[in-house]
């Protein structure tokens, strides 16, 4: 069997020049891919005491929803803003390409609450930061961040000071 990083393809000069896209279509599209990665990334979790998952839209839900599944814990979907028709908290970051706006409803992390954060991709670190402190805000603590990838290069981690981040393919690069 391949291992998981040979799934995943890269494109180079998408969306922009210089940039190499990795894309997670070609792990997801194989079924010893998607198996490879959600396992993995699951693993990371062994041992971890939490209550909810929370995965940003829309690449977090891919992999967010069948390791919460797995595990037996709550999902919580982290939305573009407009999207979710209770009360909320919002959040404006700085994304790779522009800036963004996201949402989490109010009452789906209640104080107290351990909260794992699962993400296809850590650039430069900015929807997971914003997503941390909105955690905060609602008084939920985040004990895990798990990644599918990583770009070293964009230092995204910096940004994560002080939390648990693991992912499971690092690239040195952007
Ligand atoms: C991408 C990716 C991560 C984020 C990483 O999502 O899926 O969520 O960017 O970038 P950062 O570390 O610089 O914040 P995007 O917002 O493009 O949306 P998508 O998941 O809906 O494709
Ligand atoms: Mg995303």
């Amino acid at each position: 069997m391949k291992k998981l990083e040979e799934y995943v393809r890269s494109i180079p000069d998408f969306p922009e020049e210089g940039i190499i896209f990795r894309d997670i279509t070609s792990v997801l599209q194989d079924k010893d891919g998607l198996r490879l990665a959600i396992d993995q990334m699951q693993e990371t979790l062994n041992g971890v005491d939490f209550d909810i998952v929370l995965g940003p839209e829309s690449r977090g839900f891919i992999f967010g929803v069948p390791i919460a599944y797995n595990l037996n814990k709550a999902f919580v979907p982290v939305r573009k803003k407009g999207k979710l028709p209770c009360e909320t908290v919002e959040m404006e970051y700085d994304l790779e390409y522009g800036t963004a706006t996201i949402e989490i409803h109010k009452d789906a992390i209640k104080p107290g609450q351990k909260v794992v954060i699962i993400d296809d991709l850590i650039a430069t670190g900015g929807t997971i930061e914003a997503i941390t402190k909105l955690v905060k805000q609602l008084g939920g603590e985040v004990v895990k961040i798990v990644f599918l990838m990583e770009l070293e290069g964009l230092k995204g981690r910096e940004k994560l000071a002080g939390y648990d981040v693991r992912s499971i393919i690092s690239y040195p690069g952007k």
